[in-house]
């Protein structure tokens, strides 16, 4: 199959553009579209045959659901049976944007969609691109990040393109994402709200809205046999080619243990101004004290790693305040939370 590469930066002043992904949509074909956090692989919601083939594209377990992307509020009810009120305050919070809640799911959700469970996973995403292309489509869009399962989330059309070339009818090219992470996952349960994974939206914003939120044990903990709240969190995620380790120390701590291990095809994923002080090529996150810089590099960088064939990579350990959680999350699973305490 060849994959279109299309191009589209104002919605608006390009509705023949627009107007072309919609109908590959329509006709069941599978397009990656951006939004703010990652890019993510779209088909229509409602169509099961559609549904499958992202399984397939991406190699995607059949056992973890994907994500409803709609393009405005008024199209929620119709995929849920309910809407808790404090779902409800998270949505006029919250969206558009990086925030995915979990309901009830109603009749019209195919199996496919949600895996088999009785939930629905929806969001509305902060990108002018995506929203315009789910109103054309006329539907909502079922949408995983558009990667290999398993590898990093694309951030950019080259990512999708490196991953999922000849595999999807198209990509909509319009940019690297803003958020670079994600969405948070969010599951509203009477008044009981828990985050299933960190992104976007960071806990402490939540709690701004709705009071204390609780955070899933496999937020920052491997899952074991155990049924999980989010079937994504048991796979092996995000991860480059590369043996990641993560390390928990001072900067120069870190920079003490790298070098002594510095050979060929050995790296470090660390903060502006480590540099200086490491003996081995590095990889810039960004400031410590900037999570969301960090956030918007991340993946790019553990792609970069494998462009550059990097056999072990050394990663900082980011704080866990804000967005901070939400990159820990992720680097955790690349790692296969292999983390050592200086
Ligand atoms: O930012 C994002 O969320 C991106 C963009 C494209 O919107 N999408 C994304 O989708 O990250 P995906 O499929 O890569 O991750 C969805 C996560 C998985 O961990 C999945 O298990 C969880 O959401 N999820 C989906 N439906 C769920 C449900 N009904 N209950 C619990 N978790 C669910
Ligand atoms: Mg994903």
């Amino acid at each position: 199959m060849h994959t279109e590469l299309i191009s589209i930066t104002e919605p608006d002043k390009e509705p023949g553009s627009i107007q072309k992904v919609a109908g590959y949509l329509q006709r069941g074909g599978l397009v990656a579209i951006p939004t703010e956090t990652v890019y993510g692989l779209a088909a229509n919601a409602f169509n099961s045959v559609a549904v499958a083939k992202i399984f397939a594209a991406k190699g995607r377990p059949g056992d973890n659901p994907l994500i409803v992307h709609i393009a405005e509020k008024e199209a929620l009810d119709a995929l849920v049976s309910d809407i808790p009120p404090a779902a409800k305050a998270l949505m006029v919070a919250f969206w558009p944007g990086p925030l995915t809640l979990v309901f009830p799911k109603s009749e019209i959700i195919p199996d496919a969609v949600s895996a088999g469970l009785d939930t629905v996973a929806v969001r509305m995403p902060d990108h002018a691109v995506a929203r315009a292309v789910i109103e054309a489509a006329g539907f909502p869009l079922a949408a995983p990040s558009a990667n290999r399962s398993g590898s990093p989330s694309p951030t950019t059309a080259a990512h999708v393109m490196q991953d999922l070339a000849g595999k999807i009818a198209a990509v909509v090219d319009s940019g690297p994402c803003t958020v670079g992470l994600e969405s948070t996952v969010v599951q509203v349960q009477g008044d009981c709200v828990r985050i299933l994974r960190p992104g976007g939206i960071t806990r402490e914003m939540l709690e701004a809205v709705v009071g204390p939120v609780a955070m899933d044990s496999s937020v920052l903990e491997p899952v074991g046999e155990a049924p999980v709240a989010s079937p994504g969190m048991k796979y092996k995620h995000y991860a480059p080619k590369a043996n990641l380790t993560l390390l928990e120390g001072s900067a120069a701590q870190f920079a003490a243990y790298v070098n002594a291990r510095a050979q060929e095809g050995t790296a470090a994923l660390c903060f502006t101004g480590d540099e200086a002080a490491l003996s081995v090529p590095c990889l810039v996150l960004g400031e410590k004290d900037r999570p969301e810089d960090q956030s918007a590099n991340l993946f790019h960088l553990l792609r970069e790693a494998d462009v550059r064939q990097y056999k072990q990579v050394y990663a900082r350990c980011p704080a866990t305040a804000g967005l901070g959680l939400a990159l820990l999350n992720r680097l955790l699973r690349a790692a296969a939370f292999e983390v050592i305490q200086l």
